[in-house]
């Protein structure tokens, strides 16, 4: 299989792939690019995210802490992030909705718990001490009921120091003003990350509170 390789040597466009039926593999990256043509309202990127901007989404991330749930997780290029941490396969839940992309996670990432669902049903898992919800999702195009119970079920489900972790394209915070008014989130965000397509800045949302 023919295999892309960003600069730092970090496999970028070409994950293991998928047999396509007549014999060819299919690669994460041409998997990604169809669903992009095929659901640009579901996908709503250029290409997968880069491993500068999946190295920022899981910074922190600790084998010793609880379990993380993934968002929107595409062909697992933030899922193989989230593993290269050393957090362990059963450890790690995906949520993605689209048939194809949960194949292939199925396939690419065995052990881990890859649930075909909507985002807005992540309180269904029931989990508790979360570390971090990391969310590949294009939440600010979701309609505010839907983030309301993307977030509120994600904070459901958190330890009280864990943190919802979105990264965006665009100027401001990746949730909606008034429900971060309304769950009293804060945030932390990150520098400007250029090497990614288009560039993005990765935020850290948490309670607002003494303890956090
Ligand atoms: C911008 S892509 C991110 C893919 C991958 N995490 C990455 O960083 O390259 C957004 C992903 O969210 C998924 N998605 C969109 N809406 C969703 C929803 N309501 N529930 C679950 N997944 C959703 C899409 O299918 C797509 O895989």
């Amino acid at each position: 299989m023919t295999a892309l390789v960003a600069r730092g040597g970090v496999p970028y466009l070409s994950q293991r792939g998928k047999d396509d039926g007549i014999g060819g593999r299919v690669t994460g990256f041409a998997l990604f690019m169809s669903q992009i043509l095929r659901r640009p309202g579901q996908v709503v990127a250029l290409a997968p995210s880069s491993p500068a901007l999946c190295a920022e989404m899981t910074a922190g991330l600790d084998p010793h802490k609880g379990p993380v749930i993934e968002l929107g997780a595409g062909t697992g290029v933030i899922t193989q992030a989230i593993r290269d941490r050393g957090i362990a396969a059963h450890h790690v839940h995906t949520i993605e909705m689209n048939p194809s992309f949960h194949t292939h996670l199925q396939d690419r990432f065995p052990g881990v718990h890859h649930h075909l669902m909507s985002a807005g049903d992540v309180g269904d898992l029931g989990l508790t001490d979360v570390q971090a919800v990391i969310s590949g999702l294009p939440l600010l195009s979701m309609p505010l009921g839907l983030q309301r119970a993307i977030l509120g079920g994600s904070f459901a489900q958190l330890a009280t120091t864990g943190r919802y972790v979105q990264f965006t394209y665009g100027p401001t915070p990746p949730v909606a003003k008034a429900l971060r008014e309304e769950m009293a989130l804060d945030w932390e965000q990150s520098t400007k990350i250029w090497r990614n397509m288009p560039p993005a800045r990765v935020y850290r949302f948490f309670k607002a509170g003494p303890t956090r």
